[in-house]
């Protein structure tokens, strides 16, 4: 049986803010910047809860061969009308795989994935591993994953998730810890929001 993840728990209002923010032309493309540096010229990424795309479709305009995965299809839907050009399909992390990938008709192996925007408090209780171990089936051998969440959770909805006890999961699951930041323009310092930014490998 499925256990639902804590974001099909709870209302959130992110696509709705996603597309009031992209019309009002503020920068939603910072985690993609970063994102950027990580790949190879014409990287392939997958963007791992891509939500509305924003990230995902970033990196395909940067030059990337970029795939987004959601369980929400709402959230899908939307981001098939923002950026039509962009492949994106109802997947749950949990079950991401070379099969279910190619199923998809999405590539099976990624120089990088992109799992931010708080995905990562998002998911189903106790499914951290395992969407982590999945993930590592799909990275290339010098590949790398970046994740990015709030430590304290973002609303009722979420978990808090201590950035040490996200690494443990990690390194439980076939990832081992390359750097660590506080934001996306690298500050290592803590700031009042305990924001965590990791980039992993492949260990
Ligand atoms: C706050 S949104 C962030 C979306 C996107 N990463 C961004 O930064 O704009 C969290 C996303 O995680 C997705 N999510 C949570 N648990 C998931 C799971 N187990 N499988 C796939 N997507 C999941 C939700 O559907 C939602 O789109």
């Amino acid at each position: 049986m499925t256990v639902p993840s804590r974001w099909e728990q709870g209302h959130h209002g992110y696509g709705a803010r996603f597309a009031q923010l992209l019309k009002d032309g503020v920068d939603i493309t910072g985690e993609a910047r970063l994102a950027d540096t990580l790949l190879p010229r014409g990287g392939t990424v997958l963007d791992a809860g891509c939500g509305m795309g924003r990230i995902a479709a970033a990196l395909e305009a940067a030059g990337h061969d970029a795939y987004g995965v959601d369980l929400d299809a709402e959230l899908l839907e939307q981001a098939g009308r923002t950026y039509p050009a962009l492949p994106v399909a109802e997947l749950r992390l949990e079950d991401v795989s070379p099969d279910s990938l190619a199923a998809q008709e999405f590539p099976t192996s990624y120089d990088l994935i992109v799992c931010v925007g708080n995905v990562m408090v998002f998911l189903a209780e106790r499914s951290e591993r395992n969407v982590l171990r999945a993930l590592r089936s799909v990275i290339t051998d010098r590949g790398r994953l970046l994740v990015g969440f709030h430590q304290g959770g973002v609303n009722p909805a979420s978990r808090s998730y201590p950035a040490e006890e996200f690494i443990a999961d990690a390194e439980a699951s076939g990832w081992q810890l390359e750097s660590r930041f506080a934001t996306y323009d690298l500050r290592p310092e803590p700031g009042e929001d305990s924001f965590f930014v990791g980039i992993l490998r492949a260990a």
